[in-house]
């Protein structure tokens, strides 16, 4: 009888990502007359343009995430996304969900099956167009998640699970969470300024009423935020509550997608590597204080790699909202301002385009990595809605030793 292959592991990189530029939802932002599904069209064309050597039909796998999996944002969106990208029809795709963390886990089912040896490469992504596809829309709770009492009411609005971190912690004051998110504003600001964020945007062709234009950057940032400013907005979950706009992601709509390959492979092509996956995790917490699911994931993850969170060199944490972000920090007793924590802002003031969210925390990782030789580990993590939370640890290839 032959014997069936030994399992083994195929170490996972990420080759590239890129990204449209965020928009604001609704009737005022960049995207009104876009629809999703060309948003995740557009990023995957950059992609597979800026990765020439890239032989279109050896992608195995298209994986592409949406909450809301309708309209335009349904029928299987990595499929179709995929054909009309122009990859060969021979290539298949799916369609992903865990919400806030979709991408980041297209990523991990994608890299599941590279290090299985299933795959060699995969094209990993997410859209969500937040302002055609409202939070929640059409969704049909089983009533059985409040009649039994399995999960709060809270639970289902993410605003009120942020106000319950705030109830939860008490140190986590309004005030901190103010000046997290100004700083996130600002660090977006110099980000932009100094050109980081731009080369891995691809410029979207949209329609106004003014005719065509070209969407080139994110349109949620607020750069000129003031504390006075923040102190003075409305707390739009709880009267007297403390999660404002300012303290919050915005609604966003926006395509995140990346290139993974087996490290052989991506030598084999002469693919870029930017980043080497190490080790990934997801975890579950209550519902109603659903942004501490980071916490338990990247203890997970740590615990998985054998590492701990002081060989973390740097963070890419998702603001879904600033407490929640600050309730990870506390718990790993890293400080509010710590410059190795998201250095160049993040999702308070780029946006949080739900499922597409988790590639764009890899894209801003993997350019830090390059300015960064002496770090060896970061770490993407983020919350997820009805409690849940996602890390995913990554090696810089640039890691030239300890300063
Ligand atoms: C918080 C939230 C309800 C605010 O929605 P909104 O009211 O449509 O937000 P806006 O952008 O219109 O901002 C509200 C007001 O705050 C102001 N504002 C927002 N950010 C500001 C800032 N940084 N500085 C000063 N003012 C600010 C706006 O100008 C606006 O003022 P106006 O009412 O005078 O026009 C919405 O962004 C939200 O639900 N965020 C969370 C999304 C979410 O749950 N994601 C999933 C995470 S798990």
């Amino acid at each position: 009888m032959a014997q069936a292959p030994s399992a083994h592991r195929t170490d996972v990189v990420f080759v590239d990502g890129v990204r449209t530029p965020f928009g604001r939802a609704g009737e005022k932002g960049q995207y009104w007359n876009t629809r999703a599904d060309d948003l995740i069209v557009k990023a995957m064309i950059g992609l597979l343009e800026r990765n020439p050597n890239l032989p279109k039909d050896r992608v195995d796998d298209v994986a592409i995430a949406a909450t809301t999996q309708q309209g335009d944002q349904g029928l299987t969106l990595g499929r179709t996304s995929a054909i009309l990208a122009g990859l060969p029809l021979s290539v298949p795709g799916y369609a992903i969900d865990r919400m806030c963390a979709g991408a980041m886990t297209s990523v991990t089912t994608i890299a599941g099956a590279i290090a299985f040896g299933a795959y060699d490469i995969g094209i990993a992504g997410g859209v969500e167009h937040m302002g055609r596809h409202p939070m929640g829309f059409g969704a049909d709770p089983n009533p059985r998640f409040l009649a039994e009492k399995l999960v709060s009411p809270d639970s289902l609005n993410m605003g009120n699970t942020a106000e319950r971190l705030h109830d939860r912690f008490p140190q986590l004051t309004k005030e901190r969470s103010d000046l997290f998110g100004m700083r996130s504003q600002q660090k977006v600001a110099a980000a932009y300024a100094a050109g980081k964020i731009q080369p891995d945007l691809i410029p979207v062709a949209i329609k106004s009423d003014a005719g065509w234009g070209l969407a080139t950057q994110d349109e949620g940032m607020r750069p000129e935020t003031t504390m006075e400013g923040l102190a003075a907005l409305k707390t739009p979950f709880r009267p007297h509550g403390r999660v404002t706009a300012g303290n919050a992601s915005p609604l966003t709509d926006g395509a995140t997608v990346s290139l993974l390959a087996s490290e052989q492979t991506a030598r084999d092509l002469n693919l870029s590597v930017k980043m080497r996956m190490v080790s990934f995790a997801f975890a579950g917490v209550e519902p109603e204080v659903m942004g501490i699911g980071p916490i338990p994931s990247t203890e997970k993850a740590l615990r998985k790699a054998g590492l701990t969170i002081e060989d973390i060199g740097l963070f890419e944490l998702n603001e879904a909202f600033a407490v929640q972000v600050l309730s990870f920090l506390d718990h790993f007793g890293i400080a509010d301002d710590d410059p190795r924590v998201n250095p160049w802002g993040g999702a308070i003031a780029i946006g949080h385009p739900l499922a597409s969210s988790g590639v764009r925390l890899m894209i801003q990782l993997a350019r830090q990595f390059e300015e960064h030789p002496e770090v060896r580990y970061g770490l993407t993590a983020m919350c997820v809605g009805l409690g849940q939370g996602g890390s995913v640890i990554w090696e810089n290839p640039h890691y030239k030793g300890a300063k």
